[in-house]
């Protein structure tokens, strides 16, 4: 089921400002959209809104070509789960499970049915007769799925449903759900504050801050070509690194003049109206190179402060002589020393350049 929203606004009763403002988003059927963004941004209202949960103040909510606006939550046909799963404990967990179901009395065949064939999908057919305080975290959340997956809505609504689970079965659960999406093929919404989950389940994300979206689109479009500062710095382990400085004679500056860069050919057009005027150059950590001999184009040096070592690659945080971090991103088997002097240049197509004004994207 397609799901529209048209210039949707909410405002809280009792609140000056609106909290969500001009939300435009088109989600397709069968898509995984990931609703991301910092605590308090207001992902939260807004799939609430979807549920039926929470009013619209304003704009349209369309599931196909039905507007939703004032259809009660029950009717809508969607099933959202929370981040708290809230079973009941004194039910087992196939009981759990058909609970909903139970309530809309179907008939007992059907039910056994739908609960069965969600619990193979779910691997928890073994525990149907125990007790919720009986299983792990993690087999509880997945119950918590599955009570939501028996009723075949035709939008699923999730809340942070992993963050209460620890990093390695987080993990685990987003491989899960992608293959659970696979198969259902049931259009998801899904929100989330953690980026990580955003970039590997989504097939499109919508960034959002400040009751705004930032960007939408594919995982791969935010990570290569960040619309503004904000998503540039949001999406990316470590966080890109922005230099602060101008456009002289068609080549970037930095103040401290300790960075300079030119811009490859097909940006050299789109930077060149910047000449004169402040731009902020942003260079993600994995996007530097070693300089060992001669210097060849535009490097800088920086003397290593910090050496994060991850295994499979090495977080350095270097500084400049005039003190301005740098943070830098090598294979972790190579050899670096805290203390030592080293030579950086950068690729040449992973220069992001963005108005320093206005924070958007440039080139
Ligand atoms: N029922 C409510 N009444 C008034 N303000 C609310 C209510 N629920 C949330 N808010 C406010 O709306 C903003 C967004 O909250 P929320 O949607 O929960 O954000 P998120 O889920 O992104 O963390 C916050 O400033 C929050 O305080
Ligand atoms: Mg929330």
């Amino acid at each position: 089921m397609k799901v529209t929203l048209k210039d949707i606004g909410k405002k809280y009763e009792g609140r000056e400002e609106f909290t969500l403002r001009n939300i435009n988003l088109e989600i397709e059927d069968k898509d995984f959209c990931v609703i991301l963004g910092p605590s308090g941004c207001g992902k939260t209202t807004l799939l609430r809104m979807i549920a039926g949960l929470n009013s619209i103040t304003e704009g349209d909510l369309l599931f196909g070509e039905k507007r939703m606006n004032k259809v009660p939550s029950k009717d809508r046909d969607i099933a959202m789960v929370f981040q708290s799963y809230a079973l009941y404990p004194h039910m087992t967990v196939y009981d759990n499970m058909a609970f909903s179901l139970n309530m809309r009395r179907e008939r007992k065949s059907v039910i056994d049915e739908r609960v069965r064939e969600a619990a193979e999908l779910l691997q928890i057919t073994s525990y149907l007769q125990s007790k919720p305080s009986d299983i792990s975290g993690g087999q509880r959340q997945r119950v918590a799925l599955g009570r939501a997956m028996v009723r075949k809505p035709k939008v699923f609504l999730m809340d942070e449903p992993l963050s209460n689970l620890d990093a390695k079965l987080r993990e685990h659960m987003r491989v899960e759900l992608v293959r659970l999406h696979k198969s259902l093929g049931t259009t998801s919404i899904y929100v989330t504050h953690d980026q990580t989950e955003a970039m590997t389940m989504a097939t499109k994300i919508v960034l959002m801050n400040e009751g705004k979206i930032q960007q939408d689109g594919k995982p791969e479009e935010f990570y290569n070509r960040p619309a503004n500062i904000f998503v540039a710095r949001f999406i990316g382990s470590p966080t890109m690194n922005i230099f602060e400085g101008k456009i002289e004679n068609g080549r970037f500056v930095s103040n401290d003049s300790y960075i300079k860069a030119e811009p490859k050919p097909e940006d050299k057009v789109k930077v060149s109206g910047y000449e004169g005027k402040r731009v902020s150059l942003g260079i993600r950590a994995e996007r530097f190179r070693r300089v060992e001999k001669e210097p060849l184009g535009d490097t800088f040096e920086c003397e290593l402060d910090v050496m994060e070592m991850l295994g499979k690659e090495k977080i350095l945080f270097t500084k400049l002589p005039n003190g301005q971090d740098i943070t830098i991103s090598v294979p972790g088997y190579l050899d670096y020393v805290p203390g030592n002097k080293y030579m950086f240049g950068f690729d040449l197509d992973a220069l992001h350049f963005f108005d320093a004004e206005t924070g958007l994207r440039i080139n």
